[in-house]
């Protein structure tokens, strides 16, 4: 394949990618989004490919197989609960890519720039070290979700200073390689970055994880920009600062969303902070009810705000939800949906459940537009969330939701729990609205209570 085809058919990858962004942004064209992006990673790795080492197509067309049909299934088996765990996943391997590939030229001096350049060596430099904290980083997050080690924050005596001698050993293995080039002292980097990306993540924990995997995923972006630099592939460059620019936003977003900042997440555990409370169950009264007489209050209200969360997802229940829904706009009552952005354990969470339920993207308001609806709402029904309508994030300083923007259902004139138990949400802390006099709570399985109330306001 000659210059000028690969140069277009990259320029089509490349655009492919920006369509693809594009479309993710709004959940109607996402699906859209996707099958374009993955178009044009696949554009993308065949030019490479048939451009660079004709000779090996047959033997990267088989890793692709391999590669594919074991993304396939995973991803077709995951949870829709354990998608940040896949996620992690994926940056790391992202991130030992890059690495690997740095170290292979390094190792081989078979680049196309000139390996001896210093600036050239910088770059490798710094591909190893931020791929193997990628790496190393997104495995500890993986097993942090995956509860094969505490999701807690994982402090030891003297770790500070562990960190520092890590950071000063890199800093200095790396200035050997950028004016050395010195494949040895690349290893001994990949061998230290990986040991600081397991220090970086041991003291994040709880409802942090996920953060850090968005912050991960801006690194794995980053790894493959640099990698990019490395192979003189223009591709990944733009391909890498795509994924390092919107992971980037995304990690902010997400801390704005939860009032945190980045270097609180990251670092807050060495000041003794935890967003991880306890599990302990509280046993102060408070005015549960049947389906029975849920279903009056619902079937009797003018207008309903549905408030979603991670037990939504738990229970799979988004059908049966949407199902009620039905039922009630049946009887000329309002329901509209409120999103909080940090709702469920991943970006977007409750907006994909309730796609896959068909609910009407107008039906689904975020929060900012939805809270000042909340005084003129009959009932607020939450169905599997606790901390994002916790009222203790603007009303209890010094707890660990203090400052997070919340649903205020609190506001309308009567609130209804969907959950199984009293235990409290994510951030392990009691949610005070629980006990509050207008609030009915309905114990249970949020889709068996679904269902039960959908046969209960079919019946009146
Ligand atoms: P949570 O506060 O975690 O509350 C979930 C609720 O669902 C709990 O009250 C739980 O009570 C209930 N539940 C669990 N399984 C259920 C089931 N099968 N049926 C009925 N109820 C069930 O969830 P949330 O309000 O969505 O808040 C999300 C939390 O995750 C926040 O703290 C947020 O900061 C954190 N977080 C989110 C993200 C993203 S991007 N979404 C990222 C990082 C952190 P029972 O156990 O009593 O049933």
């Amino acid at each position: 394949m000659n210059e000028t085809w690969t140069a277009l058919l990259y320029l089509v990858a490349a655009v492919c990618f920006i369509i693809a962004l594009k479309g993710l942004s709004s959940p109607k064209s996402a699906r859209r989004g996707n099958v374009i992006g993955a178009a044009g990673a696949l554009v993308a790795v065949l030019v490479v490919f048939a451009h660079e080492r004709p000779d090996r197509l047959v033997l990267v067309l088989l890793a692709i197989a391999i590669g594919g049909a074991i993304g396939t299934v995973a991803a077709r088996r995951v949870a829709m609960t354990a998608m940040p765990q896949m996620v992690a996943l994926f940056n790391g391997v992202g991130g030992a890519a890059g690495a690997l590939v740095a170290l292979l030229e390094l190792a081989e001096g078979t680049g196309d720039g000139d390996m001896g350049g210093v600036a050239h060596l910088a770059v490798t430099a710094f591909t190893i070290l931020i791929g193997s904290i990628t790496f190393s980083g997104s495995v500890l997050t993986f097993a942090k979700l995956q509860e094969l080690v505490t999701g807690r924050p994982m402090i030891f005596p003297g770790m500070r200073w562990v960190a520092v001698a890590a950071v000063a050993g890199s800093l200095a293995t790396g200035i050997w390689v950028t004016f050395g080039g010195s494949v040895v002292g690349a290893v001994l980097l990949a061998v230290l970055t990986l040991g600081l990306g397991l220090l970086l993540v041991l003291p994040v924990g709880g409802a942090d994880v996920p953060i850090v995997i968005s912050l991960l995923n801006a690194f794995s972006g980053i790894t493959v920009a640099a990698s990019g630099y490395v192979l003189s592939n223009v591709l990944l460059i733009v391909a890498g600062t795509l994924v390092g620019a919107s992971g980037t936003l995304l990690t902010k977003m997400m801390a704005d969303a939860m009032g945190r900042s980045l270097v609180n997440i990251m670092f807050g555990a060495f000041a003794g902070g935890s967003t991880l409370g306890s599990t302990a169950e509280s046993n102060r009264p408070v005015r549960s009810a049947g389906p029975q007489d849920v279903a009056i209050l619902l079937a009797y209200a003018r207008k309903v705000i549905v408030a979603p969360g991670y037990g939504l997802a738990v229970a799979q229940a988004q059908h049966t939800l949407r199902d009620l829904a039905d039922e009630l706009e049946r009887r000329g009552i309002e329901v509209v949906y409120a999103i909080h952005p940090v709702a469920g354990r991943m970006p977007g969470h409750m907006n994909v459940l309730l796609a896959e339920a068909d609910v009407p993207y107008e039906k689904l308001k975020e929060m900012v537009e939805v809270n000042p609806e909340f005084r003129t709402t009959d009932v607020a029904l939450v169905v599997g969330a606790n901390d994002v309508v916790n009222p203790a994030a603007h009303a209890v300083p010094g707890s660990p939701i203090y400052g997070m923007p919340i649903l205020d259902v609190e506001h309308a004139e009567s609130i209804v729990f969907l959950k199984r138990s009293m235990r409290p949400g994510f951030a392990g802390i009691e949610n005070e609205l629980l006990f509050d006099p207008k609030t009915t709570l309905l114990f249970g399985d949020a889709k068996d209570s679904l269902g039960k109330l959908v046969a209960a306001v079919k019946g009146l």
